[in-house]
């Protein structure tokens, strides 16, 4: 698909943006009460995705060229497979279902010619029969909408089949001016279970665009750049999804509903969706090839800390099955189902069943693989190694286990070393792996040395003695761990997402820029900016790293003690205010040091949290600061 960003309409942004500055500088004191400790978990959760959902989606397989027959011939399959009792259960309806919103009434009308069970006898159209039979076979149903007043393919796609006719208005297929009615109808009338919410509508159809002035399309002032944060209206795209999570609510009393947010990363949104939706798109569209797969996967991959029961970082659907991911790069192809497992990435299959053979059926049905994601404890991989070459991602299980995943980012065979520690395990007694794919065991002490062939990626779980034999470091468990404040004033783009061409774009710009905010956030077992967590001479391999003026909100599953050693990062830049560190439990404070300047010695910090359910940790300077300094909670811990 080609999209392209919009770059009139600078003077009405640069207007915008002055606005946007004024305000934040009156919200800088008001933002400060947000430290105060709540006693309550606010990370998102409503809706029925305690665990990554798993499923089909009709896009990566059939781009808007779908119907009936497709979708309920990958069902078929999913339940004859097995993959059905293996836990696949959404099977979602992306772009191409839609005709027109019908006038002046505004109701949507499905294509009948695609959708022939949806034509009723008194001439007007519902999904219902196709969910009541999906329901019957024991799946939940999915739909497709967008934020706006248009949608990707009429904006993006204009050789797609299938896209929305007749006058402006009843091309206008998107939930702009029509949440309540339109997710009313989807849920509580037509039966739904799941809606994907994409977001072309709000860019692409500025008033000088080509759609715009040819008379085809009503003008939207975009309010997102997907190349630029700040040319993006944060504020106002999240304001548009959460009038979209609000109707979710009121139409599904019974809470079975997922919200899947897709902006694509753009608009800051790895900062707040874990406070809005089930699911939320890190990154741009996959594309069925290596360098975009390691796109995407980073882009979620440094977020551990922004996803929780209830809501999950979405790297994008699978594309096992195609292109590099066919049946002739199965090492792609597992590598890929691996890594979106271990990231706890929602696990939907993209691909036209009908034609899958063996190979590709056994990927998606490996239990292993498929456990290791839906692991109860809700934890993502932690980056327990970080480079371009050789990623090793941790995830730490709720048997007390370990997953892991070491993946040979290069298409040269290399070797890799995984050591106890990365694991937190002891070094000097037994670790004892198995391979998810192989089943084979191996046990070693220390290190074990691995030859890993181009673009492998070897998946484990471990068995070993816990450096902390009675306790749990909170970067082991980040699924518990809420940044409910993290201190980011000016969301900025992380540059160390892996910048893959775009496809609809090629080199056919200046540059690929670092694009999805989130740089800064809360990180587990590193600074906010990706280093080792460092106070003065001491460095720390565990811990949580934040910015000053944070809150972390954090679940005790009745551990008795919290201890963690603390202080100012030295990557700290601005330095000028000291910090003080406060432990609150269920509301009430526990503990608190005195401030702490750059330069301090650590300081060692321990609270009774015994019986207590939720601890708050609360990083705070004297004064409000414009951009706050990177801190260090080293070795935080919850002890028996
Ligand atoms: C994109 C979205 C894709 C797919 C497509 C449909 O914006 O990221 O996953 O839904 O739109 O046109």
């Amino acid at each position: 698909m080609k999209k392209s960003s919009s770059l009139n309409g600078l003077g009405k942004w640069a207007a915008r943006l002055c606005g946007a500055a004024a305000l934040i500088a009156l919200a800088v004191p008001a933002a400060a009460d947000t430290l105060s400790p709540t006693g309550r978990w606010t990370a998102y959760s409503r809706g029925a995705a305690q665990l990554p959902p798993m499923g089909w989606n009709s896009w990566n397989a059939f781009a808007t060229d779908i119907d009936e027959e497709k979708l309920l011939a990958s069902a078929q399959i999913i339940i004859d497979s097995g993959l059905a009792k293996k836990g696949f259960r959404y099977i979602d309806i992306d772009d191409g279902w839609w005709l027109r919103r019908n006038q002046p009434d505004g109701r949507m009308v499905i294509r009948t010619a695609n959708f022939p069970s949806a034509a009723m006898p008194d001439g007007s159209t519902s999904f219902r029969p196709l969910t009541d039979r999906l329901h019957a076979m024991g799946f939940k149903a999915g739909i497709y909408s967008d934020v706006g007043r248009n949608s990707c393919g009429q904006i993006y796609g204009p050789d797609l089949p299938n896209q929305p006719q007749g006058s402006i208005a009843e091309r206008e297929v998107g939930l702009y001016g029509h949440v309540d009615q339109d997710i009313k109808l989807y849920f509580a009338d037509w039966g739904f279970d799941l809606i994907k919410v994409d977001g072309c509508g709000l860019r692409g159809l500025g008033e000088t665009t080509e759609k715009v002035t040819s008379g085809r399309f009503r003008a939207f002032t975009p309010i997102v750049d997907s190349d630029s944060l700040g040319r993006t209206d944060v504020a106002a795209v999240r304001k548009l999804y959460t009038e979209v999570g609000d109707a979710l609510a009121r139409h599904n009393p019974d809470n079975d509903f997922i919200f899947s947010i897709c902006i694509w990363g753009a608009a800051d949104v790895r900062s707040w969706a874990k406070d809005l939706g089930s699911i939320s798109r890190t990154s741009e569209d996959i594309s069925p090839n290596w360098s975009r797969m390691l796109h995407n996967l980073d882009s979620t991959a440094r977020r551990p800390l922004y996803a929780h029961p209830g809501s999950w970082n979405d790297p994008d659907m699978l594309f096992v099955g195609s292109g590099e991911f066919d049946t002739d790069h199965l090492t792609e192809a597992r590598s890929h189902f691996s890594l979106w497992a271990i990231v706890n990435s929602p696990l939907m299959i993209g691909y036209d069943l009908r034609k899958a053979p063996k190979a590709l059926m056994d990927i998606f049905g490996n239990e292993r693989v498929i456990a290791l994601n839906q692991d109860p404890a809700g934890n993502q991989a932690v980056l327990a190694f970080d480079s371009g070459d050789v990623s090793i991602f941790v995830k730490t299980l709720a048997n007390g286990e370990k997953g892991v995943a070491i993946l040979n980012r290069t298409s040269a065979p290399i070797e890799a070393t995984l050591m106890a520690e990365h694991l937190k395990f002891l070094a000097d007694a037994d670790v004892d792996l198995t391979n998810l794919w192989s089943n084979e065991r191996l046990r070693f002490k220390g290190q074990q040395k691995f030859k890993l062939a181009g673009r492998e990626t070897l998946v484990f779980t471990a068995r070993g003695t816990r450096r902390l034999a009675d306790g749990i470091y909170l970067s082991e468990q980040p699924g518990s761990v809420n940044p409910a404040v993290d201190g980011v004033t000016v969301p900025e783009a992380e540059p160390l997402v892996h910048r893959a061409l775009l496809p609809w774009q090629n080199t056919r710009a200046t540059r690929e820029p670092p694009r999805y905010g989130g740089w800064g956030g809360a990180q587990a077992d590193s600074s906010p900016y990706g280093q080792q967590l460092t106070i003065g001479d001491k460095r720390f391999d565990t811990g949580l790293g934040v910015l000053a003026n944070s809150r972390l909100e954090v679940r005790n599953a009745g551990y008795g003690r919290f201890t963690a050693t603390v202080g100012v990062d030295v990557s700290a830049r601005d330095r000028s205010q000291p910090v003080s560190f406060a432990v609150y439990g269920d509301g009430k404070l526990l503990t608190k040091t005195k401030p702490i300047k750059f330069g301090d010695a650590p300081v060692a910090v321990t609270a009774d949290v015994r019986g207590v359910k939720l601890v708050e940790l609360v990083a705070r300077t004297p004064r409000p600061m414009r951009f706050s300094d990177p801190v260090v909670w080293g070795d935080a811990a919850f002890q028996r």
